[in-house]
């Protein structure tokens, strides 16, 4: 067959097999790649033109050439066509797809700040355990046998002789365990208490411990880090207060409060009638924890143990401790 047959031949079959395949985009693929893909047939086309008789060449060239064209334009108008005959199917006024929006749980938040206060200033984080023993939340921190924290009422006992930890300070015995001082670290965490449910008091709750263990640490370098941190979490003008106070692993020990005020009714229920709230238990690390973990005699120290729950509430003005532990993403989604 001449080529020039050949082209004509070509031409009307392209013709039928695009009209059959008009409703399939597939189809129309196929198409494209049987005529003009590199080893299609518009290709061989021109491969076939070499050897051609060089008079016939150009105008035979010419005739490949606008029947790719041809192809070409064909295909891809037919191409678009179908493309937005697609798209038109799409109702744009629709409202689109809802994705919720993750927030920050308000206690996730507060260990945040709290643990970036501590940060900045030196601190290093520790994560201690949340399933413990009795050595590490009770014996090493010199909490003696008939100590009431050891009830049963107070302290959920697991099988194997373990506990949950009913405080962070467990974490302190971990971490002297394993390392040398000088120390100084926080370790945020949840802890548990067997107590009656109510809007003030839960079954679990939250401490950011700290502790710090060198020559010659003071209680005024405590107060000084506390009064600190009290100021950069909340503001300059907080005023706070310490009292004396008993834990069985500082000595002395003592209570901070910061004064939260009695401008309102609600402030008056908040404190008692005194303007004041405590918000965290500290002291100086008695000797006995320090024999307890193998610690030289000479070294000195301070701890401290902050509350987590109370400060959300004050900070975000939540009256209810459950709502915390709730998970009710109406309340979730306020902040
Ligand atoms: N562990 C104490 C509590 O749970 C708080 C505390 C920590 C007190 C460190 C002193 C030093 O009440």
């Amino acid at each position: 067959m001449s080529l020039l047959k050949k082209i004509d031949l070509i031409q009307k079959n392209f013709k039928a097999e695009l009209t059959s395949s008009i409703d399939d985009l597939d189809k129309i693929s196929d198409l494209h790649n049987k005529y003009l893909s590199r080893k299609g047939i518009l290709s061989t086309l021109f491969s076939e033109l070499a050897d051609a008789d060089s008079k016939d060449k150009p105008i035979l060239g010419q005739k490949i050439n606008t029947l790719r064209k041809n192809i070409q334009d064909q295909l891809s108008s037919f191409d678009s066509n179908q493309t937005s005959k697609k798209s038109s199917n799409i109702d744009l006024s629709l409202p689109g797809d809802y994705f919720a929006e993750g927030k920050i749980h308000p206690i996730t938040k507060v260990i945040e700040d709290i643990s970036n206060i501590f940060k900045n200033i030196g601190f290093s984080i520790f994560a201690g355990n949340e399933v413990e023993d009795d050595f590490y939340n009770f014996e090493a921190l010199n909490i003696p046998k008939h100590h009431p924290a050891r009830d049963m009422q107070d302290t959920y006992y697991l099988k194997n002789d373990k506990l949950l930890r009913t405080h962070t300070s467990a974490s302190q015995i971990h971490f002297m365990e394993e390392n040398e001082p000088p120390i100084k670290i926080i370790s945020p965490g949840r802890v548990y208490r067997n107590e009656d449910i109510s809007v003030r008091s839960y079954c679990l709750f939250h401490q950011i411990e700290g502790l710090y263990v060198d020559k010659n640490v003071s209680f005024s370098d405590l107060k000084g880090v506390m009064e600190y941190f009290s100021k950069e979490y909340f503001g300059k003008d907080v005023k706070v207060r310490f009292r004396p106070s008993y834990f069985p692993f500082t000595e002395p020990s003592a209570e901070m409060d910061i004064y939260w005020g009695l401008n309102s009714e609600s402030d008056y229920r908040i404190t008692k009638g005194t303007g004041w709230l405590e918000i965290l238990g500290c002291g100086m690390v008695d000797p006995e924890v320090f024999k307890n973990v193998k610690y030289d005699s000479n070294l000195t120290g301070y701890a401290f143990g902050i509350g987590i729950e109370r400060i959300a509430m004050l900070k975000y003005g939540i009256t209810d401790i459950r709502l915390l532990y709730e998970g009710d993403i109406r309340f979730l989604r306020q902040f």
